[in-house]
């Protein structure tokens, strides 16, 4: 059985997945599991069809494509010069109303985050044809050619992991869209190779949601690296943004099937505008919604730790935790014993202080993102007077997994492999290793700078 059926009838009549499907399609490409090329495909064609349908802002000619790009960042450059004049004058932040707000983003867009770069990894096969090269650049530099430090899977999962919100569980089927589409494109790249060309192109041009996100973000006290680099990377003059238009250029045919070619490219384009975009995910944060939500997840867990003795207005906290909804109500009665002190410092109630520090009674039940919910939901619209700390970069993190790649058992055996293999049989030996799911781990930054060698050699 198929997860997506194949198509049949008119595009407006597609379907979108059932509930779930999405997520369950981003793991099983992501684990590359049996029959992933095939679903990925289907799946494909399938988000194709929907993306024919939606508007598309791409110039006619090919030959418009770089005026297009230059006037499209320009553009970007002054709503972003707009923005920071607003915030001079005093103005408030545009995206984020708190930490949690930011933390909640994070986590969101963690499925496609955590495969950036995916939908280029059939580029690889291409190495000998140098049309290719603005391509392969592209990916070898989403994958840090090999360096922990500017690999960005890697930079994402630190910084999810600096800030304990990259839990899933929570999260609804909708924000794996744009992962399983990323994935899907790097799986059936042969077959879809237009599409692939014209996904880059959109999702390489420097949005304005990013240059703000990065700058709210460091406001915040959350590195924005992650962002910056980004910024500087996806521009339109020689970076990312600009190598996606020459490589589509150069990669379209002379004559015939031109036409075809960038109506494919189009569509590919457009798939871009599937799924939850970034400004609509920002949108779609409800601090007291997100509390209520998170503390219902919990309320499994924790429905039989509590001890009997304690009884607020009436019911033991097993009993507020024993049936769902009520947790709204639960949280009424905690502010009305006094528990919980809204808009001031948490540290003044006594329910924060259940839960944070060492030698809290609840100490490790809930995540740092849990936490932050909790935090400026009770804060309110008290501000704490210290300001957050400047981020300081660490470094020394990726010297430490240097010296861990020494006895990765993975490492040791792709290096058996490759020793007696000729250059050509050792790309082939490589090449997996750079997909989505692997180029991230020791092996994998290994194979990406040795794959780096070995093309350069062979050349
Ligand atoms: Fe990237
Ligand atoms: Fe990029």
């Amino acid at each position: 059985m198929t997860l997506f059926e194949p198509l049949s009838g008119t595009p407006s009549a597609l379907p979108g997945p059932a509930a779930g499907r999405y997520r369950e399609l981003y793991d099983l490409l992501y684990s590359n599991g049996a029959d992933a090329g095939p679903q990925a495909e289907v799946f494909l064609r399938q988000q194709m069809a929907r993306a024919a349908e939606l508007p598309c802002d791409l110039p006619e000619a090919p030959e418009q494509l770089s005026a297009w790009a230059q006037a499209r960042c320009a553009a970007v450059a002054q709503d972003y010069a707009g923005y920071l004049e607003d915030r001079k004058q005093g103005g408030a932040r545009r995206y984020f109303s708190n930490k949690a707000h930011a933390l909640y983003f994070l986590q969101r867009v963690a499925p496609t985050k955590e495969v950036d770069g995916a939908w280029l990894a059939g580029v690889l096969e291409h190495w000998q044809d140098v049309r290719y090269d603005g391509l392969l650049n592209t990916y070898l530099e989403e994958l840090g050619r090999g360096d922990p430090r500017q690999n960005h899977v890697v930079i994402y999962r630190n910084l999810l992991a600096a800030h304990d919100c990259g839990d899933k569980q929570g999260l609804a089927d909708e924000y794996f869209v744009q992962g399983a589409i990323q994935l899907a494109l790097g799986q059936c790249s042969d077959a879809f190779m237009p599409e692939v060309i014209g996904y880059n192109l959109g999702y390489e041009q420097l949005p304005l949601h990013l240059l703000i996100s990065a700058y709210e973000l460091r406001e915040l006290g959350i590195d924005p690296y992650y962002f910056t680099l980004h910024v500087t990377i996806d521009n339109a003059s020689s970076g990312h943004g600009h190598k996606a238009v020459e490589s589509l250029l150069e990669l379209l045919p002379m004559e015939q099937g031109r036409d075809e070619f960038f109506r494919r490219v189009a569509v590919g384009y457009r798939l871009n505008d599937l799924g939850k975009g970034s400004t609509a995910v920002i949108a779609g944060f409800e601090l007291q919604r997100e509390v209520i939500a998170m503390l219902e997840r919990k309320r499994c867990f924790g429905q039989h730790m509590h001890s009997d003795f304690c009884q607020i207005e009436g019911k033991t906290v097993n009993q507020w935790l024993a049936s769902p909804g009520q947790i709204e109500d639960f949280l009424a009665a905690l502010e009305h014993k006094g528990w919980i002190k809204r808009n001031r410092s948490p540290q003044d109630s006594r329910f924060w202080r259940l839960i944070e520090g060492n030698t809290a009674a609840m100490f490790g039940v809930f995540s740092g993102y849990e936490k932050q919910l909790l935090h400026d939901w009770i804060a309110g619209d008290w501000h704490d007077p210290q300001r957050p700390k400047p981020i300081a970069r660490d470094h020394s993190a990726s010297d430490a997994l240097d010296a861990g790649e020494t006895h990765d058992p993975e490492l040791i055996a792709l290096r058996k492999n490759l020793s007696n293999q000729p250059p050509q049989q050792q790309l082939r030996t490589l090449i997996p290793w750079l997909s989505a799911q692997r180029h991230c781990r020791p092996a994998g930054l290994y194979a990406t700078r040795r794959f780096i060698e070995t093309v350069a050699r062979l050349r």
